[in-house]
């Protein structure tokens, strides 16, 4: 049996990168067990607050931000956090080596219906080591992450994780509270026909997205020849985990709802760690046109539209968007 530590110790001689690690899954023990008692705990229903995106913030996004950034301010090798929840980055410890960006609490709509939720973790290297960490210091394209990975807390809590070239999976172990190695080398088949996009924004979208869908819902009848079918959890962790567990296509694609946003995901805390994850497994992930690894941040917020999964497939729409925008 392998659980995480072990593994750290023989994948990684980044202990300043282990430590941050293992605090983080640490938290994610608390916040699964917190879900575990759900009502009985008092974490459901609303905060009563909004988030810097004017979003409404649930009492678990609260308290799940507030535990992680606890446990990272104790934590020496983290020079500073950022969260989606948090208006600006918070400075850590100015010696330490790592920066943190989470998503404390995915798929917040889905918590006060006892389904699927998840934490996102990313970790950046920190290039001022001895002074105080700043927003501009996580402004890092994801080509950059040391580390990244999430926690599913679902039928199971599940932790998948890249450290190296490989993405893996662990159980976690409610009788010991160990993370138990289940797959050490996660990859994801090229061809798939399944998909993952919420639909009711179709009119919102661009014409080759809605011509992809169009093309997809058709299925045997149309140019595709086969049929599709649609899977969509509504927490981007529960549809990326499908994803590695058995390939398929998820966005959130660009859609003109919000004027003042390219999309819904946010670049630096869902975006950038579910990329990594999918692309060593073996996937593709663009923002439907240029690789989301490579774009360089503006803002530690900002958003993104995604389309990732099964290469083949996120290759198809972005066939679609490249030729749509060359006519
Ligand atoms: P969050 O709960 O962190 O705000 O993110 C939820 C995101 C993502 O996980 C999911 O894919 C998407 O929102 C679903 O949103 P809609 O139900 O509004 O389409
Ligand atoms: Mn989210
Ligand atoms: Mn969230």
């Amino acid at each position: 049996m392998t659980t995480l530590t072990s593994y750290l110790d023989q994948h990684s001689t980044n202990t300043e990168l282990n430590d941050v690690i293992t605090t983080v899954t640490n938290v994610g023990k608390t916040i699964s067990q917190l879900l575990r008692k759900g009502a009985l705990a008092d974490i459901l229903g609303e905060a009563g607050n909004q988030n810097v995106q004017g979003e409404e913030q649930k009492k678990l996004d609260v308290l799940a931000n507030d535990l992680l950034l606890d446990a990272l301010a104790e934590n020496t090798h983290c020079a500073g956090v950022a969260s989606e929840e948090l208006d600006n980055a918070t400075p850590a410890n100015a010696d330490g080596s790592l920066l943190v960006l989470f998503d404390p609490l995915d798929g917040s709509s889905n918590i006060d219906i006892n389904m699927a939720v998840g934490t996102i973790f990313s970790i950046l290297p920190y290039q001022r080591q001895g002074q105080t960490s700043e927003n501009s210091d996580f402004l890092q394209a994801g080509n950059q992450q040391l580390a990244a990975g999430y926690l599913l807390y679902g039928t199971s809590t599940i932790l998948a994780l890249t450290i190296t070239e490989n993405v893996v999976m662990f159980s976690l172990d409610p009788d010991t509270g160990d993370y138990v190695l289940i797959e050490d080398n996660v990859q994801i088949d090229a061809d798939t026909s399944e998909y993952a996009i919420n639909s009711s924004n179709y009119r919102y979208w661009r014409a080759p997205m809605q011509q992809y869908i169009d093309e997809l819902i058709a299925g045997e009848a149309g140019v595709r020849g086969r049929d599709f079918n649609t899977r969509w959890v509504a927490a981007m962790v529960g549809d990326v985990h499908r994803i590695l567990c058995r390939g398929g296509l998820f966005t959130y694609p660009f859609d003109t709802k919000y004027a003042h946003k390219a999309g819904k995901l946010r670049l630096m805390y869902e975006a950038n760690p579910m990329s990594l994850l999918i692309e060593r497994a073996g996937g593709g992930a663009t923002d439907a046109v240029n690789r989301i690894l490579d774009i360089e941040p503006t803002d530690i917020h900002q958003r993104v539209p995604v389309v990732l999964g099964s290469k083949n497939e996120v290759d198809y729409v972005k066939n679609l968007h490249v030729n749509y925008s060359e006519k």
